[in-house]
């Protein structure tokens, strides 16, 4: 009876050939990379300081436009799409970024909110009108980071290590399916960047994400990813376990 119960496939994300040159560069920022990554993965992005990570990540969701190549998210071309079908797509990954963008003058239940509006009418979003049932999920979401007690502050008014948590919060409200991350912890001190990892690891389990994440912490990244990759002048040059990051990987990856 071989043959006949096939293990469900789980791919989610599958990158042929892709290459992404800037405008007006000589070298591709992301060269001929291949890959297959599957839901449930927690990947962690290494590189050194220009060696592509952001653009690979930004071109995941579109923020970069690709050169050449194929990108596969549940078996639709990413790069064929038009923007408007895109933005439909793009409203179940969410990224977190370094910098939070976050709206510093509102409050951290209005910029949760934020993560909503894809799903909802543009009216609706420029009178700040809400239901109920919008309001219980931001609630829900603030608890599940931690900040249910600050959901009326200035976003302006909180610490770093708060502010990412409202970023999070905020992606939560998309229901997402891929978590992407940009140096997320980068601003963060060790102990902060750790508890936010955490967080993420905790919401990527519970909802059985595909999660991908720059940074520049190996003992993090060895600690939480399920899988390591990392670049070098746009290539990819290890894709595997995160034990298998040892000294001599270390310094190849950055030398
Ligand atoms: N907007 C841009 N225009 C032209 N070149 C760019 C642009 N953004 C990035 N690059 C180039 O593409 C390459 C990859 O940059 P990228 O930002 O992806 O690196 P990174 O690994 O994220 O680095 P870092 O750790 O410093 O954030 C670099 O050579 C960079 O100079
Ligand atoms: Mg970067």
């Amino acid at each position: 009876m071989q043959g006949l119960y096939r293990k469900e496939k789980t791919d989610m994300l599958t990158i042929q050939n892709l290459v992404v040159r800037y405008p007006k560069t000589e070298e591709n920022a992301i060269d001929h990379v291949n890959l297959t990554l599957e839901k449930g993965e927690f990947v962690c992005v290494l590189g050194k300081s220009g060696a592509g990570k952001s653009t690979f990540i930004r071109s995941i969701n579109r923020l970069e436009r690709p050169t050449s190549g194929q990108i596969n998210w549940e078996a639709t071309d990413l790069t064929k799409l038009s923007e408007a079908k895109m933005r439909r797509i793009r409203s179940n990954m969410v990224m977190i970024f370094q910098h939070f963008n976050l709206i510093p003058r509102m409050t951290v239940f209005q910029n949760t909110l934020t993560g909503a509006f894809g799903k909802r009418t543009p009216y609706k979003n420029l009178l700040g009108i809400f239901s109920e049932q919008e309001k219980k999920r931001v609630y829900h979401a603030l608890e599940e980071v931690g900040l249910e007690k600050h959901a009326h502050k200035r976003v302006e008014a909180l610490s770093g290590g708060q502010k990412q948590r409202v970023g999070i919060a905020r992606a939560l409200l998309q229901d997402p399916k891929l978590l992407l991350g940009d140096e997320p912890v980068a601003s963060l001190d060790p102990s902060t960047s750790r508890r936010v990892f955490e967080l993420l690891k905790r919401i990527h389990t519970e909802r059985e994400l595909l999660t991908i994440i720059n940074v520049h912490d190996v003992h993090l990244a060895k600690e939480f990813a399920t899988r390591i990759i990392a670049f070098r002048d746009g290539k990819l040059i290890f894709n595997g376990k995160p034990e298998e990051v040892d000294d001599r990987r270390f310094a190849e990856i950055y030398q």
